[in-house]
């Protein structure tokens, strides 16, 4: 079949930097084709490249056999050729609704004035269409990282699309919710449409994908058949060596209690929540997305006012009403939104690392700009950021390495115990398996460690217990012995009633 899309050639340089290298792509209409390669290997640049949001430097594009030249993507989208970007783009103080028809707005066709009605109709259909029940009137900034990130994907199945690029469009989605998604997908891709699929979650391409394209560090590595290869192939090419096992094994003891927390609640939001964990274990924490684990931690951190509960670290009771308080405590959190959290994307690489650490770097409130200089330069060489200097700005890496700065922003104060959530959210396989190995070191350490996670392959291979929450309380606390994916979900889902849990 003749491709929709066909790119060759393609290079481009980012102040200096080659970014992509004479990389040839090409997809035919009803295929899923997957686009795969490390943190910075160019996936996104290239599909930006595509839509018309970056120009190239070399190379040609085609699009149903005619050159092309979109100078942005709304031309790409006149095509049909619509994007889900990786970075969520959605405007907060705007309702959901008019975040969707934001640049294409219906209005009345004699008078001009907007048909306000019928683009929240529109919307609710759209979301219907995914699963989703929003109030389209509810402000954009006030949902979830999750459900903003349906409120983008609805956006771009609202256009006519002919070809749909979708950049690791679950990385903020649960299980229940990529399933919807995959579903929209396979209808997609019966009507013809041909999808760009960019996910680093190696489970869901061979799930998904009819061929896999891997580009490695900016050039073109080939295109594979699904049916004629394997993981191993693939991680093989992505990252030119072999990576053994996807799990590191720990060889950590286990010892005294360092957290325990007692019946914490945020009404509304969850109920009498209770749990422990010990110097050197990781607790892994499952659930549905909205079943409320990320409150659960933000509200343990300060970030929200508790409505009840107690708090004790090495059996001590701690007071906990701002973020400060927990951090004195000695309590890190890696947050799940590293755009409106995690990282001031505007700083360089080095402020950000440091921007936690700044007391131990200080000299009677003097930062020293040596210090602060190596302990960046240590941070970037151990957990292998991709940066050409310390002092680039964070927002100019790529998604997975934004990522791993945020993870050393929180490594450097040596907490007591840190809490990860969603650590590996758009990490490549390889950058994974780094995160995993600085998890085991600070396990090691005698950290306690919480990783919320909503892989189950992560939570099942990474943690010693997991607790699982359903709709704001604590479903089950499992053993590493005696869970699996079944008995999680069922959890999740809401399957099992167990009604005492006092951390145990
Ligand atoms: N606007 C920019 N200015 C400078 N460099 C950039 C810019 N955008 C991307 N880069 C660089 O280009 C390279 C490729 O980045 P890109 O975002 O395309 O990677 P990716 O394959 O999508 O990675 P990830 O899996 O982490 O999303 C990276 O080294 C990145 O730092
Ligand atoms: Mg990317």
């Amino acid at each position: 079949m003749e491709p929709i899309v066909k790119m060759t050639n393609i290079s481009k340089l980012f102040s200096g930097n080659q970014v992509l290298k004479q990389v040839s792509f090409e997809i035919v209409p009803g295929e899923i084709h997957a686009l795969m390669g490390e943190n910075g290997a160019g996936k996104s640049t290239l599909m930006k490249i595509l839509t018309g949001i970056y120009s190239k430097d070399e190379g040609d594009i085609l699009v149903n056999g005619s050159l092309v030249d979109y100078k942005d993507p709304k031309e790409a989208e006149q095509d049909g050729i619509s994007v889900i970007h990786q970075e969520l783009n959605i405007i907060p103080n705007l309702t959901v609704a008019e975040n969707m028809f934001l640049g294409k707005e219906i209005s009345y066709s004699k008078t001009g004035i907007l048909n306000t009605k019928a683009m929240r109709n529109e919307t609710k259909r759209h979301l219907e269409r995914l699963g989703v029940k929003l109030n389209p009137d509810k402000n954009a900034g006030s949902l979830s990282v999750g459900q903003q990130q349906m409120v983008e994907i609805a956006k771009a199945l609202a256009t006519d699309t002919k070809v749909l690029v979708m950049d690791e469009p679950t990385a903020a989605l649960t299980d229940r919710e990529i399933e919807t998604l995959f579903g929209v997908m396979r209808d997609l891709k019966n009507q013809g449409v041909a999808i760009v699929y960019i996910s680093h979650r190696m489970e869901e391409i061979f799930q998904m994908c009819d061929r896999i394209t891997v580009l490695r560090d900016g050039s073109y590595v080939g295109t594979e058949n699904i049916k004629e290869t394997d993981l191993n192939q693939i991680v093989k090419m992505m990252v030119g060596r072999e990576l053994g096992e996807r799990f590191p094994e720990r060889q950590v003891k286990i010892g005294e209690e360092r957290l325990r927390v007692e019946g914490l609640s945020n009404t509304g939001l969850f109920e009498d929540v209770s749990f422990s964990v010990k110097q050197g274990e990781v607790l892994g924490v499952a659930g549905l997305m909205g079943a409320g684990r990320s409150e659960i931690f933000e509200t343990l951190f300060g970030a929200r006012h508790k409505t009840g509960g107690r708090i004790f670290v090495d059996e001590k009771e701690v007071k906990i009403k701002k973020p400060y308080d927990a951090k004195k405590a000695g309590i890190g959190f890696v947050t799940e939104d590293r755009k409106s959290e995690g990282l001031v994307l505007e700083l360089s690489v080095k402020k950000n690392l440091a921007l936690p650490n700044l007391k131990p770097l200080s000299n009677w409130g003097v930062m020293s700009a040596k210090a602060e200089k190596s302990m960046a330069e240590d941070f970037i060489n151990k957990l292998r950021i991709k940066t050409h200097h310390a002092d680039l700005q964070v927002k100019s890496l790529s998604g997975g390495n934004q990522q791993k700065v945020v993870i050393g922003k929180w490594v450097g104060i040596n907490p007591k115990i840190l809490i990860l959530d969603e650590p590996t959210r758009g990490v490549d396989i390889g950058a994974k398996k780094e995160i995993y190995q600085i998890i085991n070191e600070l396990a090691a350490q005698g950290v306690a460690i919480v990783m919320i996670s909503s892989e189950l392959p992560e939570v099942l291979g990474m943690s010693d217990r997991i607790m699982v929450i359903h709709e704001g309380r604590v479903a089950r606390i499992l053993d590493k012995a005696e869970a699996n994916q079944e008995n999680i979900m069922q959890a999740a889902t809401g399957g099992y009633k167990h009604v005492k849990t006092n951390g145990q």
